[in-house]
C-alpha cells in the first residue's frame, strides 16, 4: 500500500504539472489581417501627419534628428525594438506624454501603430517588417523570463483552487507513503510481541557516523550561510541573502536527523510489542 500511494502521488504531480502549464501558458496570437493592412495603407500618410501635428516633431525634431526628446533618426536602440516604440507611443514616459487611448491619450490604436512604422521607417530608418499588434504579441507569447519567473514561483496567488487541492492530496499521499515504507524498513511487516532485540554490523555503525557527520557539516554550512546573508544585510549596497542554499543545507540537516533516527531505531534500539493487534499485522 505505501508504495502504490506513492506512485499515485507521483502521477498526480505529472497531472498538477499539466494543469499549471495549461494555466501559465502564453495568451495565443490572433492575427487581424484587416488591421494589419489598415496599418499597412496608413503609416506613409496617417504616421507622417500625426508625427508633425501631435507634437512628436516637437520634441524629436521633424527628421527625427532628435531634441526635448532622443534622436530617433538612426537610433539603435528602436531599430532593434518595435515594443519599444509601440509601448513608449502608448504610454509615455516623463517628459513624454501618453498617447494611447488606454492611457489617457488622444491616438486611437491604429494610429499608434502608424506612427510607430513611420518612425522605424523615416529618416534612414528600416523596418524588417511591418509592426501590428499580432507581430508585437507573437513576441511576447513566447515563453518568456516571465511566465518561467511565475512557474518557478509557485505562489499560491497564481495557483487556482483544484490545484491546491490536489497539491494537498499529493502531500497526504505523500507523507503515509513514506511513514508507511519508513515503519517497514524500521519495524518489519508484522509485529510479533515480545522482546526485539537488534545488532548493530560495522556497515551500519559507517552509515551512522557518516550520516552523524553529514548533519554536523551542513549544520556549519548553514550557520555560515546565516551569517554571510547577516553580513550582506548590513553591507552597502545590501546583498539580498541565498535563501536557495540556506533553504539546501537546512533540508540535507532535517533529513539526515531523520535517517540518524532510523537507523538508531532499526540497529541500536530494543524494542518491546506487547500486545499484537488481530491479524499479527502491521497496521499499514
Ligand atoms: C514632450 C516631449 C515629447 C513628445 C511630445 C514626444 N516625445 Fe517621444 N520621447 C521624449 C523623451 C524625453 C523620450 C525619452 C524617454 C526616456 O527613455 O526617458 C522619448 C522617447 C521616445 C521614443 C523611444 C526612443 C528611445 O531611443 O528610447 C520614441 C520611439 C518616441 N519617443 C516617439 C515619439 C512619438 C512617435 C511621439 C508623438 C506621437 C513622441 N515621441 C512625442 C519626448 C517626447
Amino acid at each position: 500500500m505505501p508504495s502504490v500511494a506513492i506512485v499515485v502521488a507521483a502521477l498526480m504531480w505529472i497531472m498538477l504539472l499539466f494543469m499549471f502549464n495549461n494555466d501559465t501558458k502564453p495568451e495565443a496570437v490572433v492575427a487581424d489581417p484587416a488591421l494589419s493592412a489598415v496599418i499597412q495603407k496608413e503609416w506613409p500618410t496617417t504616421g507622417k501627419a500625426i508625427f508633425a501635428n501631435a507634437g512628436c516633431a516637437g520634441c524629436h525634431g521633424a527628421n527625427g534628428q532628435g531634441g526635448v526628446g532622443p534622436k530617433l533618426a538612426g537610433d539603435a536602440n528602436i531599430a532593434g525594438d518595435h515594443a519599444l516604440v509601440v509601448t513608449r507611443i502608448l504610454k509615455g514616459k516623463a517628459p513624454m506624454p501618453a498617447y494611447g487611448k488606454d492611457y489617457g491619450g488622444a491616438l486611437k490604436d491604429n494610429e499608434v501603430y502608424a506612427v510607430a512604422n513611420y518612425v522605424l521607417n523615416s529618416w534612414g530608418n528600416k523596418s524588417t517588417d511591418l509592426v501590428t499588434p499580432a507581430t508585437l504579441a507573437e513576441g511576447a507569447g513566447k515563453v518568456g523570463p516571465d511566465i518561467i519567473r511565475v512557474r518557478s514561483r509557485f505562489v499560491p496567488a497564481e495557483i487556482n483552487l483544484p490545484e491546491i487541492f490536489l497539491v494537498t492530496f499529493i502531500m497526504l499521499l505523500l507523507t503515509y507513503g513514506i511513514i508507511g515504507l519508513y515503519s517497514h524498513w524500521a519495524e518489519g511487516a508484522e509485529l510479533k510481541p515480545g522482546i526485539h532485540k537488534v545488532r548493530s554490523t560495522p556497515m551500519v555503525m559507517v552509515a551512522m557516523i557518516a550520516s552523524l557527520s553529514g548533519v554536523l557539516l551542513f549544520s556549519v554550512l548553514f550557520v555560515k550561510q546565516i551569517l554571510a546573508g547577516i553580513a550582506g544585510m548590513n553591507a552597502s549596497p545590501p546583498l539580498p541573502p541565498q535563501v536557495t542554499a540556506e533553504g539546501f543545507y537546512a533540508a540535507m540537516v532535517v533529513l539526515l536527523l531523520a535517517l540518524v533516527l532510523g537507523i538508531y531505531k532499526k540497529y541500536f534500539m530494543d524494542g518491546e510489542v506487547v500486545v499484537e493487534d488481530a491479524g499479527g499485522e502491521f497496521p499499514w
